[in-house]
């Protein structure tokens, strides 16, 4: 993760190798598309005495969102290089576009770079006061994730974009620093969250997992409980720990407290944004069980943990943006196996708060790790609750690879995270929790069963699941099944593997309540 820091010199003398500014490009069905220089870009060109809209024009550029161009300053300017990228149609820039072009930036930088960027504020915030802030965040956003790969098991990860220093040339005193620092913590949580996911299977078995997540957890002074089996069995989690019995390692529940300065203790009182309960689904690899997966569909399945990785990754940084929410987070953590001591189909389970459940497809895995992670969430009888998981197939196929499918039994939690999704530039769609489909889940010998029928509303029906074992809290659901890994990945900020989707919408979420 490269540094960032706020710089006000010129851009000429300004100490880097590649200096990056935008031009925004006209619709593509244009006769003659052309790109135009933002104004910090065209005053840039100015002070370089460069023409670098001729130049632009000399190579066809157009400016469309994410295009470089490489145009080199031959003494002009301290850095050798200028790259201007383009942020697609005028009309369109938002902070979301402006993430993605600088994320194009900073795969187009040159190895361990030091980038300065010519924050282009008159286009996404302006360059007075707070205004400025959101610009800026998404630029160091755009910038930090761009740059990211996860070279852990790579002895030559000489493909994989690295920058060394960012230096954010805007204009704008006042608070730039603190929407660096903002964008900063938001893109190490998301990178967090990206490396858990993309850790192999074999290196994030639950014991090892929950380890990890404790240690960081300590780091950032998180309060940290870790459930093992033998506490599991004890609070009756037999969702968590029939999931788990297949493997020859035990699942484990890690139970997540931020508090928020303050609010340490009863006598302080309630924290001013309330208490959130956060539930994850992390199953470490998903081969589906006794329904076993064909080979396929098992090659993403380490993601099967992307909900609870998210919630890890946005724990973090909660302390840091002074969050003023009380937030608990709860991890269950399994691994799905088909050994000797695997769940069989028609199995019954028990689960936490006493619903019994046929299980009729191993698979279906997930909603059974949360549902004893629910009951016992809503048992803190908290303002609100949102687990998040890679649930369901069903997902993929409505939603594809970029929306995250999102249900909920309260309108304003609904309302909330939707709105918090849109300005951290993520996308969900709401769906319907229909009763008619209820009866889908009904069991001959269990109060329930864990699947529906075939082909039908998969991604509803889980949610209905779900929404047994939430008594009356306010809940939501986020069906993360698509967007939490990427095996194509894009040109913006997603590299191939884990997204860390939903840390920046979480946080934002948490960060709106108080
Ligand atoms: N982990 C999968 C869901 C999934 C599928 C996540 C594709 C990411 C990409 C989940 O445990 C699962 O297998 N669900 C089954 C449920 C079915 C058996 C009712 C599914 O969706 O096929
Ligand atoms: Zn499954
Ligand atoms: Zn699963």
């Amino acid at each position: 993760m490269p540094t960032f820091e706020h710089a006000m010199q010129p851009a000429a003398a300004v100490g880097a190798d590649v200096l990056v500014v935008f031009a925004t490009g006209s619709a593509a069905d244009a006769d003659d598309p052309v790109a135009q220089l933002t104004p910090s870009a065209a005053s840039t060109a100015v002070e370089l005495g460069i023409d670098v809209a001729g130049e632009l024009r000399a190579v066809g550029f157009d400016g469309g969102l994410g295009d470089v161009a490489h145009i080199p300053t031959r003494g002009a300017a301290t850095a050798a290089l200028l790259v201007v990228v383009g942020l697609g149609e005028a009309e369109r820039v938002d902070a979301e576009v402006l993430r993605r072009a600088a994320g194009a930036a900073a795969r187009a930088a040159t190895k361990d770079a030091v980038v300065a960027v010519v924050a282009p504020l008159e286009l996404v915030g302006s360059a007075d006061g707070d205004s400025a802030l959101p610009g800026v965040q998404a630029l160091v956003e755009g910038l930090a994730l761009g740059a990211y790969g996860y070279t852990e098991y790579r002895r030559k990860p000489h493909d994989v974009p690295s920058i060394a220093r960012v230096l954010v040339l805007a204009d704008a005193d006042g608070k730039v620093e603190e929407a660096i620092a903002r964008g900063k913590a938001l893109s190490d949580a998301t990178a967090l969250a990206r490396d858990l996911v993309n850790t192999p299977p074999m290196s994030k078995r639950p014991p090892m997992l929950a380890d990890r997540i404790a240690a960081v957890a300590r780091s950032v002074g998180l309060g940290v409980e870790v459930w093992d089996a033998k506490a599991l069995e004890k609070g009756r989690f037999g969702g968590i720990l029939g999931v788990g019995q297949g493997s020859s390692v035990e699942p484990r529940m890690v139970e997540l407290t931020y508090e928020p300065k303050g609010f340490g203790g009863a006598r302080f009182g309630k924290a001013k944004g309330g208490h959130v309960v956060l539930v994850g689904k992390g199953i470490t690899f998903d081969s589906g069980g006794l329904s076993l997966k064909p080979s396929a569909s098992m090659t993403t399945m380490k993601s099967d943990m992307g909900g609870a990785a998210a919630i890890v990754g946005a724990m973090s940084v909660l302390g840091a943006l002074g969050v003023g929410t009380k937030v608990t987070g709860l991890l269950a953590l399994a691994e799905n196996m088909p050994g000797g001591d695997a769940i069989r189909v028609s199995d019954v389970l028990t689960h936490r708060d006493g619903t019994t459940v046929e299980v009729m497809n191993t698979d279906a895995e997930g909603r059974l790790v949360l549902a004893d992670a629910l009951a016992y969430g809503a048992e803190q009888a908290p303002d609100a609750m949102i687990d998040l998981a890679t649930l369901t197939g069903a997902q993929v196929v409505a939603l594809g690879p970029d929306i995250s499918g999102l249900m909920g039994t309260d309108d304003a939690l609904v309302e909330a995270l939707e709105a918090a999704a849109k300005t951290a530039g993520e996308k969900l769609w709401h769906l319907p929790l229909p009763v008619e489909y209820r009866e889908q889940l009904r069991s001959e010998v269990a109060d329930l069963k864990n699947i529906g029928k075939p082909g039908q509303a998969g991604t509803l029906v889980a949610g209905l699941f779900l929404k047994e074992f939430v008594g009356d809290v306010p809940w939501a659901h986020l069906d993360i099944a698509g967007p939490a890994f990427t095996e194509e990945g894009d040109a913006f900020y997603r590299a191939k593997g884990g997204t860390g989707v939903m840390v920046r919408t979480l946080v934002q979420y948490l960060r709106d309540r108080a």
